[in-house]
């Protein structure tokens, strides 16, 4: 039976409609209520959504958040709206520009990073430039050569302090560095960060979101804050965090799309005559991360692994950072197509129960999953756009296609929810939200 839902048209209209409303003037909310401000990696999703609009507003979106790189060169992952409240921790919490050295002090910002999938966004804003008259194209080529050093000095960042081992494996020191905040991916983790006393708060996402099943509980929120604590007393120095930090693993995932970026920037580069020193740094760490993430690997079903640095243990959820090496490449081929079996199989988007054949958070087959649940099970718009763009890119045509397609079937309700409830479709989380707005469009553009 087919879902009743807008037509591709209508759909469209709306996802545009909504990114206007959005639209904070120079700065896209990532959602209305729940984040009236700026995250880094919805920010990079958010261009691609604006290119095929306008590929001016897109390239201002990237202007507005790299106006707010560190002087080490970290894109931190909220940029604080003007005159906005209504989230929490606020620039209060964080006191980046009184206690960080490398923080912008005419913009306030968090203390964090969060996944560099920037290089893709200006991928497809110079792709759709290419599409449009001559003044078009020379905006988006004035920003490339505008950002291209502050693009590389963010990707070097990256590979220098957070590369801690030197193995292509980037270190995060905060759950929400994954951008997936609260997956079980992270349990054993924060079980042994051992909270100390957290200056008191007022929780203002239980406000928006009402169903608190939806949401972390307060016990993980107060070891949330307990590490920017952590952070704050080091003065959020790269150098210390190592140490310091009573939080810290190796991200298979965010080292997949980082080597995936590196590539991507390296290709653009290559095409607009960027230094080439440049170009042959962003290759070499191409392939270091790459094979950072195949060496977590097991070698016959390909799936990769987390790695906890502070108790010395792998990671073994079932999650979609399993499937990280289907992102950047580099599995044998018996591996990979082990690893594509279960990403299509009943572990993931082949369950029998799905609504939708869309790559839930966490596999519905895991003790770990919930259906509701924050990163524990719910499926993402834009994780299932992230990995329809990488099998393009692949060469994987069909498979891009058909995520593409049961993305859009889903998204199709309208709601442009953060987050869906894998077997019934219901929508979760924030309603409106931009990123999942700036997938519909990229896909229907
Ligand atoms: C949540 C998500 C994070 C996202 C942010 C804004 O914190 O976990 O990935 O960037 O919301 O959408």
């Amino acid at each position: 039976m087919a879902d009743r839902g807008f037509t591709p048209t209508q759909l469209a209209a709306r996802a545009a409609y909504l990114l206007r409303g959005n639209d904070l003037g120079t700065m896209t909310s990532a959602a209305p209520r729940l984040y009236p401000h700026m995250w880094s990696w919805d920010a990079a999703f958010v261009s691609v959504g604006l290119a095929p609009l306008s590929v001016e507003r897109a390239v201002v979106e990237l202007d507005t958040l790299l106006s707010a790189q560190w002087k080490n060169g970290m894109i931190p992952h909220i940029v604080f709206a003007n005159g906005v409240d209504g989230y929490f921790p606020g620039p209060a919490r964080w006191e980046t520009q009184s206690l960080a050295a490398h923080a912008p002090s005419d913009v306030h910002t968090s203390g964090i990073t969060q996944p560099p999938v920037h290089a893709i966004a200006v991928q497809r804003i110079l792709d759709h430039s290419r599409r449009h008259g001559r003044s078009t194209r020379a905006v988006a080529e004035e920003f490339l050569d505008r950002r291209w050093a502050d693009l590389v000095r963010w990707h070097r960042w990256l590979a220098n302090a957070r590369d801690i081992d030197g193995n292509g494996r980037i270190a995060l020191f905060h759950g929400w560095e994954s951008g997936m905040d609260n997956s079980p991916r992270w349990d054993a983790s924060y079980a042994n960060v051992m909270a100390g006393a957290v200056p008191p708060y007022l929780r203002q996402d239980l406000a928006v979101v009402t169903d608190t099943s939806q949401r972390p509980s307060n016990g993980e929120y107060d070891r949330y804050l307990w590490l920017v604590e952590e952070m704050k007393q080091v003065r959020y120095d790269d150098t210390q965090l190592e140490t310091a930090m009573s939080f810290a693993v190796e991200d298979v995932f965010v080292s997949a799309v980082f080597s995936m970026a590196c590539q991507v920037l390296a290709e653009i580069g290559e095409e607009h005559a960027r230094p080439r020193s440049d170009v042959r740094e962003l290759y070499g760490w191409a392939e270091r991360f790459r094979q950072g993430v195949i060496a977590t690997t097991d070698s016959r079903s390909g799936a990769a692994k987390d790695f906890d640095l502070r108790s010395g243990r792998w990671i073994g959820t079932e999650t979609l950072a399993m499937f990280s090496p289907l992102l950047c490449g580099g599995l044998d081929r018996d591996a990979e197509r082990a690893l594509i079996r279960t990403f299509e199989g009943p572990k993931f988007c082949g369950h029998p129960d799905l609504r939708y054949a869309v790559p839930p958070s966490t596999s519905p087959v895991s003790g770990d999953f919930r259906s509701r649940e924050y990163w524990r099970g719910p499926v993402w718009p834009v994780m299932t756009w992230l990995f329809s763009w990488a099998f393009a890119r692949r060469g994987w045509a069909e498979k891009a296609h058909l995520l593409k397609s049961e993305g859009l079937r889903q998204a199709s309700d309208g709601s442009f929810a953060e987050y869906y409830e894998p077997f019934t479709g219901a929508p979760l989380g924030s309603m409106q939200q931009s990123w999942t707005a700036a997938a519909v469009l990229d896909w229907l553009g």
